[in-house]
Parts: C-alpha cells; structure tokens; sequence
C-alpha cells in the first residue's frame, strides 16, 4: 500500500479474514516488483495500490513480468473512473477498488475472488513452446535448456522447463541439474493437483527456473498420456510465464496435441536431406491447426558443416519458409555447456550470441528488428557466406 492508513485496514482485514501466509507492507509498486523478483515461491493473490503511482500501466505491465499469470491481482487506486477500470480487466487484473479502503469494501472484493477456484479473467496464462526436431541429435534439448536458462537467469521470467522423454533425455545434464521423476508422478496423480504439490515435483535449477522430467525405468512401456498431460499444461501455463517442451520425437499423438496446444512451435533442424524432409513434415503438422501458430525454424550446426549438406538458401527453398536462426557449429562451447555447464548461452562467442537472439526473438524483443523477417545470417554478410555450406 502507498499509504500508512491503507496498511493498517489491509493488515486488520487479513487479521479478521484469516488469510494464511499474508503480508502487508508500505512501498511502491517498483519496492513489489524488486520483492516479487527475488522470491521462488510467488504468491497467489496480490492487492497493489497504484495512487502513488506516475504510469500505473506501466507499472502493472512490469508487475506482470514478475508475477506468474495464474495469480491473482487486485488494484487499488484513487481514480474512480470507469475508463481506467476496463482497461485494467483488460490488462488481466480481477478487481479495481477505489481509495478509501474499508474492512467491507474489502470483505467483498476479496470474498468473492476467493470463492471461485478460477479467476474471473484469465487473460494472462504464460506462454507453452514446443521445441521439435527434425531428427535426432539435432540439438532440440540443448535449445530448449538454453532457451529456458535465458529466460529465467537474464530475461527474469518464471520458467518451466519439461523434458518430455519418458525415460529421461538429457535436460537435467543440461542444465546441471538433477530427473527426480516428477512428471512421471504428476501425471499419476492428475486429478489431485494443487499448486504446491505441483510445484514440489520439480527441481529447481537456477532462481525462477525449474525441471521436471520423467525417468520410468528402461523395461517400462514409458508411455507418457497425452490427456493427462494436457490437463497439466493448462495448470503449468498459471504458475509460469514460460513452459518449454522438449519433445523426444516428432510423430504421436504427443507431438501431434502439444503441437496444437502451443503458443510457439520452435522447429531444431539441420541442412541435410533428412532433416530438409522432415521439417516439412513439421510444418504441415503445425498447419493442420485451427488457429495459426508461429513456427520459428532454427538451423543448428551441431557436426562440423560439410560439403555435402544443402546450401541454407536451398534449404530455404526446399522447406518454403525462411530461417529464423542460425546457430554456428562449435564443439568446445556445447560440450563445455552440456558437460560442465552453465549452458552455453550463459558463455561467449558465436554460439552463445546466436542462441541469445533466439531467445530474444522468441521473447519478443527484436521482434521489430526481424519484422523483415531477414535472418541474422543475412545481414551479416561474412558470417553468410561462411554457412552457405557446400558451395
Ligand atoms: N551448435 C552446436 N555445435 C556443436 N555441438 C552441438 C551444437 N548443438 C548441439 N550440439 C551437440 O550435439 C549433441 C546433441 O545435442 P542435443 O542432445 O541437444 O540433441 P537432441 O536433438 O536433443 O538429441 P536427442 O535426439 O538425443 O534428444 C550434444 O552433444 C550437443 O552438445
Ligand atoms: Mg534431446
């Protein structure tokens, strides 16, 4: 609250209310927004008073940025004006009340948010990006690794980052973390989730990021259910801002659903005949949706280019879509980045940068920047004709 009468009635309504876990503290908006940065564990529902406030849109777009989606946020102001309060609904807040606070006031507003198990208005759900590749080894989980490492240590978002291999991929070496089965056991127990049990069976990597993967032991059938695992997506998307997948495999009814059910499609491919092929097939998948989604095409090098491979500009041609991004062959920084970590993109050179644009691009950054839709690889002439491999 901005006001030292608006911290006493707030800390006497959540006295009376009973309201577990509560704090209430004097500051600004910015004093939130530094507080919520530094915590793991967010809260569920925030009443922020904006009338101290220079640009209260403002404010709130950056409280949106450290705060999950899934919480719930009441504004209180001092501006009683019906205009600001749409815009507000709109933005994904649940309630304006207007200054002065008073124990009822309160009572009602808050009774009635808590009363449902949903927000009224869930505008903000974080965002889940499916990370596909072309074959195997062609990079999916070190791109999936970085994109979340990125997100969460530099762009401060919450991220959850899943591998989807049944018996475990390689997420956890990754990231330098630990596979301590959560997925495996969330899907068993679908319908009795709760937010902190969710948030238990992941393993925290890094502040604001978090691993959860499966490992059922080689013998198993390993087959992860695709209803289930929807149903724990939609959960996933209100706790985090980013949910990466890393999908194993390119085909099933896994593929096939989380395709559909992604806000970005993130295809890892590389310039050979194969992976020309089946990235094709990745994007007519990704066509048959209802609803367009963004497919970014990312070529990596993960083996030294050879002759034989196609020319970008022909792989361009063949899959009839641009590439995004290029991420340049370089051994030493991915095994220092797979085996010993951090993850590459934490590091310098060519590698890291590239996979830092993708990041940014992904997030939204220099989305203006590419509204040309040239890739870096194009801009940058000599770096161009260092990859247009084979000729
Ligand atoms: N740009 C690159 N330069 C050099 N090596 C790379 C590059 N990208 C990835 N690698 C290496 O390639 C190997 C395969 O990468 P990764 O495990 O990410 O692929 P994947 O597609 O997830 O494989 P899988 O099909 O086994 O899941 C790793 O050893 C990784 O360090
Ligand atoms: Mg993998």
């Amino acid at each position: 609250m901005a006001d030292d009468v608006s911290v006493s009635i707030l800390e006497m309504f959540v006295l009376e209310a009973m309201i577990p876990h509560a704090f209430v503290f004097q500051g600004s908006v910015n004093d939130l927004i530094s507080m919520l940065a530094n915590v793991d564990h967010p809260p569920e529902q925030l009443v922020v008073d904006v009338s101290k406030s220079a640009m209260p849109h403002t404010d709130l777009a950056n409280l949106a940025n450290v705060c999950p989606p899934g919480v719930s946020v009441v504004v209180v102001g001092e501006r009683n004006d019906i205009g600001l309060f749409r815009e507000l609904l709109r933005m994904g807040v649940d309630d304006y009340i207007v200054k002065p606070l008073t124990m009822d006031l309160l009572h009602r507003v808050m009774g009635r948010l808590n009363g449902r198990s949903e927000p009224v208005h869930q505008i903000r759900t974080g965002k889940l990006v499916a990370c596909l590749g072309s074959r195997g080894g062609v990079g999916t989980s070190t791109v999936a690794a970085n994109m979340g490492w990125r997100l969460a240590r530099d762009l401060e978002r919450r991220v959850a980052v899943i591998d989807l291999d049944p018996f475990g991929g390689s997420l956890d070496i990754l990231l330098g973390s630990q596979n301590n089965k959560g997925l495996a056991d969330l899907l068993k127990n679908i319908n009795q989730l709760d937010p902190h049990y969710v948030e238990r069976s992941f393993v925290q990597v890094a502040p604001r990021l978090f691993l959860l993967s499966a490992r059922y032991d080689l013998g198993e059938a390993g087959v992860l259910p695709a209803k289930s695992l929807n149903m724990l997506l939609v959960e996933l998307k209100k706790l985090f801002h980013y949910v990466i997948l890393d999908l194993p495999c390119r085909g099933g009814e896994i593929a096939a659903s989380l395709v559909n059910a992604a806000e970005t499609v993130v295809v890892v491919t590389e310039p050979s005949v194969i992976s020309t092929r089946e990235t094709v097939r990745l994007l007519q998948l990704a066509e048959l949706r209802d609803t367009k989604v963004p497919v970014m095409v990312v070529v990596n090098q993960p083996n030294q280019p050879g002759r034989a491979e196609l020319r970008l500009p022909d792989f361009e041609a063949a899959v009839g879509r641009r590439i995004l991004h290029v991420l340049p062959f370089d051994r030493d920084a991915a095994g220092l980045g797979e085996n010993i970590g951090p993850p590459v993109v934490a590091g310098k050179g060519p590698l890291a940068q590239a996979m830092r644009r993708l990041v940014d691009d992904l997030a939204g950054r220099h989305l203006e920047a590419n509204a040309a839709n040239v890739p870096f690889w194009r801009r940058l002439p000599a770096l161009g004709k260092f990859l247009k491999l084979g000729g």
